[in-house]
């Protein structure tokens, strides 16, 4: 318990530091040093079956409802379904490397998170449907985690579609849908972070 907790406070911590920018602030910094082509590792996360919040700057992956055609939107919602109020998804490989994910809703298997007109949604699971797979990319991944709470299991990470090659993105506010757009590593509104927390468990 004391074990949890501590790292709770350290990755919180960690977490506040990211959001302000400081990560950022100095690699802007001290990028003149590396070499031209210098760029940070990333690692693509195993999530080992963990139930998920996906967190961005100011916003967490939800859904309008948990049907097809309900867009992701910027807060945590679930629509009418109570059963877990916090919106949790679980990324699972498909296979391929580098690794690729399919974002299930975490009730409900059957229901991915596709892309219609740029937009996020759900949608009936449908293996011939590449806009259904997914690649994450985090500049830092833990492993270990599984069955833990309020675990940061990966942080400063990009979602993007093989596809489009195209990242997502939060909407200005948190009732717009999130949707795919050019990818830039210095946007945070396209940064997550994924924790096997609620928000009560993080501490917010
Ligand atoms: C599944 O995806 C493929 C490829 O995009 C598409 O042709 C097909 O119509 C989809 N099937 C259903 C049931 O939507
Ligand atoms: C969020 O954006 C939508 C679409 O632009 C708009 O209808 C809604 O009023 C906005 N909500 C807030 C709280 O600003
Ligand atoms: C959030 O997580 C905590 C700790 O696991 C749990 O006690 C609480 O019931 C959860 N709250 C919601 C709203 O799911």
């Amino acid at each position: 318990m004391l074990l949890s907790n501590a790292f709770l406070v350290i990755s919180l911590t960690l977490s506040a530091s990211l959001e302000s920018g400081s990560a950022y602030s100095l690699f802007r910094r001290t990028s003149s040093f590396f070499p031209r082509d210098w760029e940070p590792e990333i690692c693509n996360p195993d999530f080992e079956g963990s139930a998920l919040s996906v967190v961005g700057n100011h916003g967490e992956w939800g859904a309008e409802s948990i049907e097809p055609g309900s867009h992701i939107i910027g807060t945590s919602t679930r629509g009418a379904e109570i059963a877990n109020a916090d919106f949790h998804f679980t990324l699972t490989h498909n296979g391929e490397t580098p690794r690729r994910y399919v974002i299930q809703d975490v009730d409900h298997a059957d229901l991915v998170v596709g892309i219609v007109n740029n937009k996020l949604q759900l949608q009936n699971l449908n293996i011939s449907d590449p806009t259904q797979i997914w690649s994450v990319q985090c500049e830092f991944c833990d492993s270990g985690f599984a069955g833990e709470d309020a675990y940061l299991a990966a942080y400063d990470c990009t979602i993007s579609s093989p596809t489009t090659e195209e990242c997502v993105e939060l909407g200005l506010n948190k009732t717009q849908p999130l949707t795919l757009v050019p990818c830039s590593r210095r946007d945070e509104k396209q940064l997550f972070q994924f924790w096997t927390a609620n928000a009560t468990a993080r501490g917010e």
